[in-house]
């Protein structure tokens, strides 16, 4: 272990079991039934993701890895960051490209990455003290429900907010994420932000709903999660996964349905559920943008978009954000 990686505990220790089981009560107690998505990424979850992340349906990785490749060194020489924090782990090849770009102009003193998986976070570290031997990693596990531990370093720094992950926040949730970005950011710091775009509904659909059946296996492993953390007794294969395209709010939502009628216990919160044949609990939602709300949203938040990038085939957006002056 390298004295250039730090490991900073910003959770209490029983943070996990207590939100959950919040989460819980507030959304799976009454219909419609929802479940926050952080759930879906135990390690089972996080492994299931990755191989989501290589299906020839997913596009959203390719798409946002061919967008970085071709602009990494012009997202350095704009930002010229001494730190590069990053929300939530995701592909550290992704990481990479940004540090070997931030690197070659040789701004780059640290990367302070932030998730709420610390072996996620120790794995990662110290691959990245090793391949790159003059760079402090400052390491927080949190989520991005607290404030946000940007690093100490003076600036400029670079927050890294990649893989569409802002899709899981619904309009509300956005505004407050967007009012602590922007309390935390100063003026000369930037977002990068990662954002998946409309496009038409089989493409989307088939995106979360591939051939294989991976991302059915990972949305059904949060029931386990529900099991091995809560007790509870939900049986997967009484279960079908749904994804689907809620038109008017323009976003990708994975249900589980109940094939029957069904009572499903959760003994660690006091909690029946009597699930109706065809029940759905909805445990992820995945917005789809468009350039001119998503500006539009940015900007009476306080953040002006510097540049607008795609992939060749118009699949998805990277920005370039800063604090509106
Ligand atoms: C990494 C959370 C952005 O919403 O596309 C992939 C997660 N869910 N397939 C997404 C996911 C189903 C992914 N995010």
């Amino acid at each position: 272990m390298t004295d250039r990686f730090t490991l900073d505990h910003r959770l209490p220790q029983d943070h996990l079991a207590t939100s959950l089981r919040t989460d819980v009560l507030r959304g799976l107690a009454t219909a419609p039934r929802t479940l926050p998505s952080k759930w879906l990424y135990d390690a089972r979850g996080s492994e299931l993701f990755e191989q989501i992340t290589e299906l020839p349906e997913y596009y959203p990785t390719r798409a946002e890895e061919e967008i970085l490749t071709r602009r990494a060194p012009e997202i350095a020489a704009l930002t010229r960051a001494t730190t590069l924090a990053e929300l939530g782990s995701g592909s550290s090849r992704k990481t990479r490209l940004l540090l070997d770009a931030l690197t070659a102009a040789g701004t780059l003193r640290q990367y302070a990455p932030l998730d709420v998986s610390p072996s996620a976070l120790l794995d990662a570290g110290q691959a990245l003290c090793r391949d790159y031997p003059r760079l402090q990693v400052a390491a927080s596990v949190t989520d991005f429900e607290q404030e946000l531990p940007l690093g100490e370093e003076p600036g400029p720094r670079l927050l890294a907010f990649l893989g569409s992950t802002i899709g899981n926040l619904d309009p509300a949730q956005r505004q407050s994420f967007y009012a602590a970005l922007r309390h935390t950011l100063s003026a000369d710091d930037a977002l990068l932000l990662g954002a998946d775009l409309v496009k038409d509904t089989t493409r989307l659909v088939s995106a979360y709903d591939d051939s294989q059946g991976v991302t059915a296996a990972f949305n059904k492993n949060v029931l386990n999660v529900l099991n091995r953390e809560l007790d509870a007794d939900f049986d997967l294969d009484t279960f079908d996964h749904l994804a689907l395209w809620n038109e008017p709010e323009e976003r990708i939502e994975m249900h589980l349905r109940s094939r029957r009628a069904q009572q499903v216990k959760i003994p660690a919160v006091d909690l029946v559920l009597d699930l109706a044949a065809g029940e759905t609990l909805r445990t992820e939602i995945s917005s789809k943008f468009r350039r001119e709300t998503l500006t539009a949203e940015l900007g009476a938040n306080g953040f002006t978009v510097r540049r607008w990038w795609t992939d060749t085939a118009g699949r998805f957006g990277l920005l370039l954000v800063v604090p509106t002056h």
